[in-house]
């Protein structure tokens, strides 16, 4: 497995991954299909924010990807970032996430970023131990925020605060 910078031509691959996630599962709230063109805005907007997107690559197929992102627009919580994962099923159970989640990290830590939340919907157990395992910690719980597949979702906050984030520096 090699995980390293996404390029703009694994969009498409992404993009399969991102659509099964909002069409089979509740990982994603969006309730449409996303196409090439956000998935492209997206991807620009990360790197014009200096935000990692990563791809885990086995065979020369994308696998997973992982990303993050400023928690709030507001200039305040520019050390604070939300973090996501997704991995295909095909490579599901293989420790692509834990991967991902490594080299995420370790950017996360050289880019300045001082803590990572994760916001996972609440029956979603496998994210919840995957988070963990990283030392995140579940920090708040909001009841039916969300709305997808017929029923209410709870969204469970779960935060890491980086032991060299240079906020405190500042
Ligand atoms: C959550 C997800 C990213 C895990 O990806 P993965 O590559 O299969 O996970 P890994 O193989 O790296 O496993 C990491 C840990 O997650 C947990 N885990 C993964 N799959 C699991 C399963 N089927 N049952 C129970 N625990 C599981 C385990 O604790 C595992 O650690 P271990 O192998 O040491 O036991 C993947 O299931 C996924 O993409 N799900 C849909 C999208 C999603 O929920 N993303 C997170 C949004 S917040």
């Amino acid at each position: 497995m090699l995980v390293r910078d996404a390029r703009e031509s694994d969009l498409p691959e992404i993009l399969a991954i991102h659509n099964h996630a909002i069409a089979e599962t509740t990982a994603i709230w969006d309730t449409e299909l996303a196409d090439l063109a956000e998935r492209q805005a997206w991807f620009a907007a990360r790197a014009a924010a200096g935000c990692p997107v990563l791809v885990a690559e086995i065979d020369g197929a994308v696998a997973g990807y992982a990303s993050y992102g400023q928690f709030r627009p507001k200039s305040g919580y520019r050390f604070s970032v939300e973090n996501s994962v997704y991995v295909s099923e095909r490579f599901h159970r293989r420790g692509v996430a834990k991967a991902l989640m490594v080299e995420l990290l370790l950017r996360a830590r050289r880019g300045g970023v001082h803590t990572m939340i994760a916001a996972i919907e609440s029956s979603n157990t496998i994210s919840v131990t995957l988070h963990e395992k990283f030392g995140f910690q579940v920090v708040g719980q909001l009841p039916e925020v969300g709305h997808k597949f017929g029923r209410w979702m709870d969204l469970t906050l779960m935060q890491l605060t980086l032991p060299d984030g240079v906020a405190s520096q500042r």
